[in-house]
């Protein structure tokens, strides 16, 4: 399910254009700064964008997050509508159709301190991994997912490049044969809730209804995310955003999880089987409208 199953890693050849510190370069040439905070501190948004067909995904929806990322870490004097059009210049340079693009803004270089520079200014770094086109009709993905405690900080909603922590729970996942590990936050109030996974949304299916957390700080709110649910109420299915236990998602008819890469149904969490251990018929819709909606550039 991820870019690495698929053989398609984040990192561009060393010959493709990539843009980094203010123009486009060739990969192999573009250096980095030791100094930079997005390497000492994780002081970074980014997003990843898909491109079908030549055409950007659901770009206003990304452009728009990154917007609300920037704005919520203080990261000023970006315009992430020139991301578009650097992106889009990007895939023109490199001649390719299909591909995940990467938007990635740091706080910048500066001599080593937990104070941030006012003069600092920011990084902007893009890239593109190239990938076969989408094939309408191709089946669902279907995975293992496991339980992992989620100890992100509590800005969920800023997608930031503070990764560590669900880096680490994806690795112990992957080890277990797992596709995915789904977090599970231990809240202020007592609570005990299942937030998303590492980089991922959980949607459940429980008596006929799609739930999922709601996009709250716990939560990234998903591009994908919300084209699945616009697409369910837009059929007229019932969407509960609320919070939902571990037990509850054990006993779920169905679930998977979806990012901007994929729609992958879930089989079955740690030793529970999920319904029939197999992608059920809600998932295998909403995937199904999902590849519609990619290769019809909707959104
Ligand atoms: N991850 N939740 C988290 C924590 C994520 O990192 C992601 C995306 C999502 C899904 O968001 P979207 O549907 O907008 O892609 C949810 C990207 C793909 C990544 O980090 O590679």
């Amino acid at each position: 399910m991820t870019a690495s199953a698929s053989g398609l890693h984040y990192a561009p050849r060393d010959d493709a254009w990539v843009f980094h510190g203010g123009s486009f370069v060739r990969a192999g040439d573009a250096g980095f700064n030791l100094h930079e905070r997005g390497v000492t501190f994780g002081d970074g948004v980014y997003e990843v964008v898909r491109y079908d067909a030549g055409r950007a995904f659901a770009v206003d929806r990304h452009v728009a997050r990154m917007r609300r990322s920037l704005a919520a870490v203080a990261l000023e004097g970006i315009d992430p509508a020139e991301l578009e059009r650097h992106s889009d210049e990007l895939m023109r340079r490199n001649g390719w159709r299909d591909a995940k693009a990467y938007w990635q803004v740091t706080r910048g270089p500066q001599p080593r301190d937990f104070v941030i520079d006012a003069r600092t200014r920011p990084t902007v770094t893009l890239w593109l991994s190239p990938r076969e086109p989408v094939v309408p009709g191709t089946p669902v993905a279907e995975g293992a997912a496991v339980l992992a405690e989620d100890v992100r900080w509590l800005r969920c909603d800023v997608k930031s490049l503070l990764l560590m922590p669900a880096s680490l729970a994806r690795t112990r996942a992957s080890r277990a044969g797992a596709v995915e590990a789904i977090l599970v936050r231990d809240k202020a109030d007592g609570s005990s809730h299942v937030t998303e996974g590492t980089s991922t949304n959980v949607i459940a299916v429980i008596r006929g209804r799609l739930v999922t957390h709601p996009a709250d700080r716990y939560v990234l709110a998903g591009v994908t995310r919300s084209m699945l649910l616009d697409h369910a109420r837009a059929v007229g299915w019932g969407v509960d955003e609320r919070p939902m236990t571990a037990q509850e998602l054990c006993a779920a008819d169905e679930v998977l999880v979806c990012s901007t890469t994929q729609v992958t149904a879930i089989t079955s969490v740690g030793s529970e089987p999920i319904g029939p251990g197999a992608a059920g018929p809600v998932t295998r819709a909403l995937h199904a409208a999902y590849l519609k909606m990619v290769v019809g550039g909707r959104g």
